[in-house]
C-alpha cells in the first residue's frame, strides 16, 4: 500500500551549526511551528520537534529503527567510527538480551545499596566546596566531580586514567552529528582515549564486585556471550558520565535561577525527585537522536519513504507548548512525567536510575548545607552535537 503524502516543509536550518548548538531554543520553536515533520535540506533528512511526533517516533521501533545508527551516519552505507552499541544501536531481537541483562543490573532494587556511600560522598564534596568560599563553579567543582567519583567506583574501574571518561563521552555524543566540525577537530586526540576505554571493559581490569563484573557474570551464565560483555560495559562508560554531569548541572542551574523553587524544596523534600525530572525536561541533556525508517512510514500526516533518517528533537519536544503549558518555566507544581529526556519505549534510558540517584545525593547534600544558591556570573555553554551542557557555571551560595 502506498500512503498519501501531505507536503513536508523544508528548511535550511542547520541544527549542528555552532549558533544553534549554543542556543537551540529559537531553532526548536521554528521547527515546531513549521509543521509536524520538517525536511532539513542541509543533510537531506527529516526532523520531528513537536512532542506528539517525537513520542510517536520514539515508541515505533518497528517503523523507525536504531540499528542503522542513531546519528546522522547510516550504518547500512557508512562504516561507524567504532563497533555499534549492542543497546543504543541495535534492534530486536539483537537488542533483547543485552537490554534485559543491563536492566536487571541497573534496576532501583539492585542499585539501592549504593545510596549510603553516594550520600556520604556528596556530603564530603559539598563540605569541601563550602570550605573553599562562597563562590564556586557548579560544573567543574561539583557536577563533574561527583559522577567521576562515584560512577567509575560503582562500575569497578581502576583509579588511573579516569580523566579519559569525559572526553570519550563527549566524542561519542559528538559523533552522532556530522563528521566535519567538532568531530574532525577532536578526532586526532581520540586514539589513546579509545584505547584506554577498550582496556577498561576487559574482565581482568574490572573489580570483582562492581557493575562491570556483574555484566561479565551474565556472560558466564550464558545470558549474553563473552564477546558481548565488553561492549555492554563500554555502553556504560560511553553513556554514563557526561550525561549525568549535565543532569546535575541542569538541576543546579534550575534552582540557582529560580530561588523561590529552591526555598520550596528546602521546605518540602518530597519535591526532590520532581525537581530533577523537571530540570531534565527543561534542559534535556540529550537533545537529539536519529532513527531510520524501515519502510514507508506515516508521521503527523507526512509520508516518509524507507531508509530515510529522521532526527528527533527531544529537547524541543520537552518544551513544546502544545504539551507543556508555560513550557520554559521550571515549575515544581508541574507534573513532568511523560517528558522524553530519557527517551521513551524500547530504548528508554537504562541508566536513568543511576542518574536519579546521583542527582538526589547531590541535591540532598546541598539542601543539608546550603541556604541559598544563585548564579554568580554568566554560565558558559559547552558545545556538543548531541548533549546540551555547560563548560562553566559560577554560583554563589550561603551556608545553612
Ligand atoms: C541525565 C542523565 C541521562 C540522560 C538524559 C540520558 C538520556 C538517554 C536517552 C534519551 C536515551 C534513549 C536513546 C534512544 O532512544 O535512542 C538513553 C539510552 C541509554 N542510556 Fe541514558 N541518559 C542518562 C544517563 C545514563 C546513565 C547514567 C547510563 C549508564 C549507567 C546510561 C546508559 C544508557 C544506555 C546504555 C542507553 C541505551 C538503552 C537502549 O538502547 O536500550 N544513561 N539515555
Amino acid at each position: 500500500m502506498t500512503l498519501t503524502a501531505t507536503a513536508v516543509p523544508s528548511t535550511d536550518l542547520d541544527p549542528f551549526s555552532p549558533e544553534v548548538l549554543a542556543d537551540p531554543l529559537p531553532a526548536h520553536e521554528t521547527l515546531r511551528d513549521l509543521g509536524p515533520v520538517v525536511h532539513l535540506a542541509a543533510y537531506d533528512v527529516y526532523a520531528v520537534a513537536r512532542y506528539a511526533e517525537v513520542h510517536r517516533a520514539l515508541t515505533d521501533w518497528q517503523g523507525l529503527r536504531s540499528g542503522a545508527g542513531v546519528g546522522l551516519a547510516d550504518f547500512s552505507r557508512e562504516t561507524p567510527w567504532r563497533p555499534p552499541s549492542l543497546l543504543l544501536e541495535a534492534d530486536p531481537p539483537r537488542h533483547d538480551a543485552p537490554r534485559s541483562v543491563l536492566a536487571k543490573i541497573l534496576s532501583p532494587r539492585k542499585l539501592r545499596g549504593l545510596t549510603p556511600q553516594w550520600r556520604a560522598d556528596a556530603d564530603v564534596l559539598v563540605d569541601r566546596v563550602l570550605a573553599a568560599g562562597a563562590e564556586f563553579d557548579a560544573v567543574t567543582d561539583l557536577a563533574e566531580v561527583f559522577p567521576l567519583r562515584v560512577f567509575p567506583d560503582a562500575v569497578g574501574l581502576g583509579e588511573s586514567g579516569r580523566e579519559n571518561l569525559l572526553p570519550y563521552g563527549d566524542f561519542a555524543f559528538n559523533a552522532f552529528g556530522p563528521r566535519e566540525g567538532i568531530v574532525a577537530a577532536l578526532e586526532p586526540t581520540m586514539p589513546s582515549v579509545i584505547g584506554w576505554i577498550g582496556e577498561q571493559c576487559r574482565r581482568e581490569n574490572l573489580s570483582e564486585t562492581g557493575i562491570g563484573a556483574q555484566i561479565w557474570a551474565a556472560a558466564d551464565r550464558g545470558d549474553i556471550t563473552p564477546e558481548q560483555a565488553p561492549l555492554i560495559v563500554r555502553s556504560l562508560l560511553t553513556a554514563g558520565v557526561d550525561t549525568t554531569v549535565t543532569g546535575i548541572a541542569a538541576v543546579v542551574h534550575a534552582v540557582a535561577t529560580h530561588p523561590d523553587q529552591w526555598q520550596r524544596l528546602r521546605a518540602d523534600r518530597g519535591l526532590l525527585a520532581r525537581a530533577f525530572e523537571e530540570a531534565v525536561r527543561l534542559e534535556s541533556p540529550v537533545q537529539t537522536f536519529f532513527r531510520t525508517t524501515t519502510s514507508e512510514v506515516e508521521i503527523g500526516g507526512a509520508v516518509i519513504g524507507p531508509g530515510r533518517k529522521v532526527l528527533m528533537f527531544l529537547g524541543a519536544a520537552n518544551r513544546d507548548p502544545r504539551r507543556w503549558p508555560d513550557a520554559d518555566r521550571f515549575d515544581l507544581d508541574r507534573d513532568p512525567s511523560g517528558h522524553v529526556a530519557f527517551g521513551m519505549g524500547l530504548h528508554q534510558c537504562v541508566g536513568q536510575h543511576i542518574a536519579r540517584m546521583e542527582a538526589m545525593a547531590v541535591l540532598e547534600a546541598l539542601l543539608d548545607h546550603v541556604q541559598s544558591v544563585e548564579l554568580a556570573g554568566v554560565p558558559r555553554r559547552h558545545l556538543n552535537n548531541t548533549l546540551r551542557g555547560w563548560e562553566s557555571m559560577p554560583v554563589r551560595i550561603q551556608a545553612a
